[in-house]
């Protein structure tokens, strides 16, 4: 049976353990003077984005060039998708082209799953509408990890999630690893930007919380899935739940300021995150090119990294 990577639920928690060491391996091999080691010779990764990408797009890229695997990069602008294909039609297409794992972003949750019932390769969810982006949750925990010089033992660490919640595929795996992991996390958001349910704590008081966590992950307002007049109007949003001067400084020194990126100015962010040392934001860029190549060897790979 064919491996896949599409939650991290579905990875469970011993797989996630082994990508998170593996991830450390892989940013090992990414300061080395040559990055590039020869595990998947002769492997195919097609990188399938039917959503606008920028980091996650080049960093899956970047990741399996690194291993040695050929890639494939489906720009859907100039692609027979435009001429009425559909996504099964262009998935056997490729597929028969010789492809051992696709890459999948899609606009609509659980496409993956699909992708997989009409292909051997393996499935890589890059994210799914609102439901998952589990690399971006490797790469943030692996992040974590790093900085705080910790093991996968995540228990105590408090971390606080703020914004747009409801439509963050990121905001939902993220704190499905956080959790596995043993950490608490708390949402932090308007009402109307909450999930209709929760099994996390929540609040609407950013400052509240801003002085105590290890983490704060802040959020893109997700607008292109919103409909209208769910968020509060003007600076409203802003002056509640951005982080602006006066958080900043309430933030501990020995926190991390985190944001998958990309940064709205001025709505989230008042202030400039790369003046602040509790920064991740470049490390979580980094930190994502390794964190693929460990979903990528974890898929395709056999026997040593190095031979
Ligand atoms: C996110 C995404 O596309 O889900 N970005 C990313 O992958 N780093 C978050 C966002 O779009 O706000």
């Amino acid at each position: 049976m064919t491996s896949h990577f599409r939650s991290i639920a579905e990875a469970g928690t011993e797989r996630i353990h082994r990508l998170l060491d593996l991830t450390d391996h892989m940013a090992a091999v990414g300061r080395r003077p040559n990055p590039k080691v020869p595990a998947l010779r002769g492997k195919t990764v097609c990188n399938l984005f039917f959503e606008d990408s920028t980091r996650t797009r080049m960093s899956f890229d970047l990741a399996a060039k690194r291993l040695s695997a050929d890639t494939m990069t489906l720009a859907v602008s100039s692609s027979s998708v435009n001429k009425g294909e559909s996504l099964r039609d262009t998935v056997e297409t490729l597929d028969a082209m010789g492809v051992d794992a696709f890459v999948v972003r899609h606009r609509t949750s659980g496409v993956p799953w699909q992708v997989a019932h009409w292909s051997p390769a393996a499935v890589i969810n890059a994210g799914d509408g609102w439901h998952a982006h589990p690399t971006q949750a490797l790469l943030d925990a692996y992040t974590i990890r790093q900085r705080r010089g910790m093991t996968n033992d995540f228990t105590g660490l408090k971390v606080a999630i703020v914004g747009d919640i409801r439509h963050s595929r990121v905001a939902r795996s993220t704190t499905e690893i956080l959790l596995m992991l043993g950490a608490e996390v708390t949402h932090v958001a308007p009402r109307t930007l909450l999930p209709p349910t929760s099994h996390v704590p929540t609040t609407a008081n950013l400052d509240e919380v801003i002085d105590e966590v290890d983490v704060l992950y802040m959020l893109r307002m997700q607008r292109e899935r919103m409909g209208a007049g769910i968020v509060p109007g003007g600076g409203e949003y802003s002056r509640r739940f951005a982080l602006d001067e006066r958080r900043a400084s309430a933030l501990r020194n020995d926190a991390l300021l985190m944001h998958p990126g990309p940064i709205n100015r001025g709505v989230e962010m008042m202030v400039d995150p790369t003046e602040l040392s509790q920064s991740t934001i470049l490390d979580q860029v980094t930190n994502g090119i390794a964190a693929r190549m460990a979903v990528l060897f974890d898929l395709l790979g056999s026997g040593e990294i190095e031979e």
